[in-house]
């Protein structure tokens, strides 16, 4: 398709954070470069450029910076840092992704990002309400219907246990797997949380990880024994829950947080065979390969939010300055609900 533009594209320069050395542990800011004035690209046949509004922070950012091999290939160094986001459609040579509408896709830790028509970029029309769409309706609500609805397999009178649970992801599976019918504990990180997911989000008891002991905690809060456990973190944590199956429990692998930052590969949970003592099972499963979904989910979610059944909390930081301190904030456990930057 030919070029059309709304912009000046020769005099409209970019700004952009690209990585500039793999970061070990927690990224640093030395790790990445920030650059202006940078010519924008040129567009191929089914590109078009965003101007991005909105990014959203995910855990799984950190893997890819680092060489280890994932689902997706690792960043390189000197491109810009692949992230999700929101941006408004400036130029194109998709008859897909048209001028003005908003796109959902790939645009990384830059003012203008190039998006590919395919599915990975999602056309979402002229008006859109990003924070919500970041935060449940995307690809954080995707992650969390099909991890507890299709994965878990949750049903009404199941014991559902969900780690990070006043995070992004967790605190819209908890929600989830409550409105299924379920008992829901959650775990997370310090008092305001556990205030958080008890009295706005309504589960049935939350764990303290940093004051309390988790595996006595689930013991007594779960006498009958766990029949989902959704895990957004692995180690230690994982090794608590796998002590408490039930018969015939569901572990469904979401995440592993707790070691994205480590060089090396940490050791595996120590009591893995309890899976086989309670006939149990454990399936990891990616969000990505559900994404022809992304519609019909979206629309349950919506749904749901606007009858007041599911609630979400924002933590949004200002301009593509404060990315390395929000990617951070994930992992030092700083964040409630979803991290956005506003650019
Ligand atoms: N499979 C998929 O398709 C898919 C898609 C999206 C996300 N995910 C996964 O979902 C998980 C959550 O991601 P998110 O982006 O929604 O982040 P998030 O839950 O909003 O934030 C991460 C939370 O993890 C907890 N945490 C951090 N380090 C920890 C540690 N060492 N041990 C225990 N807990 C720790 C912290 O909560 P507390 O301090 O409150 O415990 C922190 O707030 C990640 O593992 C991510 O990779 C998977």
């Amino acid at each position: 398709m030919e070029l059309q533009s709304a912009i000046d594209l020769e005099r409209t320069t970019n700004e952009r954070v690209v990585l500039r050395c793999r970061p070990e542990g927690l990224l640093d800011e030395n790790d990445v470069e920030h650059q202006v004035g940078v010519p924008l690209p040129e567009l191929a046949d089914g590109q078009a450029l965003v101007e991005v509004e909105w990014l959203g922070v995910d855990a799984t950012v950190r893997t890819w910076l680092s060489k280890a091999e994932g689902y997706l290939p690792a960043v390189a160094i000197g491109e810009p840092v692949r992230a999700s986001g929101i941006g408004r459609v400036v130029a194109t040579r998709a008859e897909g992704l048209p001028l003005g509408h908003r796109v959902y896709g790939l645009p990384g830790w830059q003012r203008y990002g190039v998006v590919e028509e395919g599915p990975l970029a999602t056309d979402l029309g002229p008006e859109v309400d990003a924070p919500a769409l970041l935060a449940v309706l995307g690809a954080t609500g995707l992650t969390a219907y099909v991890g507890i609805v299709d994965v878990g397999r949750v049903e009404e009178g199941d014991t559902v246990v969900v780690s990070a649970a006043a995070g992004a992801t967790g605190s819209i599976a908890a929600q989830i797997a409550k409105l299924r019918g379920a008992r829901v504990v959650g775990i997370c990180g310090g008092p305001e949380k556990v205030r958080w997911l008890l009295e706005d989000l309504g589960l049935d008891a939350a764990i303290d990880r940093r004051s309390e002991d988790v595996h006595a905690r689930l013991g007594e809060l779960c006498p009958e024994g766990v029949d989902v456990y959704f895990d957004n973190v692995g180690g230690p944590i994982l090794d608590a829950v796998l002590d408490h199956l039930a018969l015939r429990a569901r572990v469904v692998l979401c995440g592993a947080i707790s070691v994205y930052n480590e060089s090396h590969r940490p050791p595996g949970p120590s009591n893995y065979f309890q899976l086989i003592n309670k006939r149990a099972r454990m399936e990891g499963f990616l969000s990505l390969d559900h994404w022809d979904r992304f519609g019909e989910v979206a629309e349950v979610l919506g749904r749901w939010l606007a009858e007041g059944k599911l609630t979400y909390r924002l933590d949004v930081h200002e301009g593509l300055g404060s990315a390395v301190g929000a990617l951070n904030a994930l992992f030092t456990g700083a964040n409630t609900g979803k991290i956005v930057i506003r650019l």
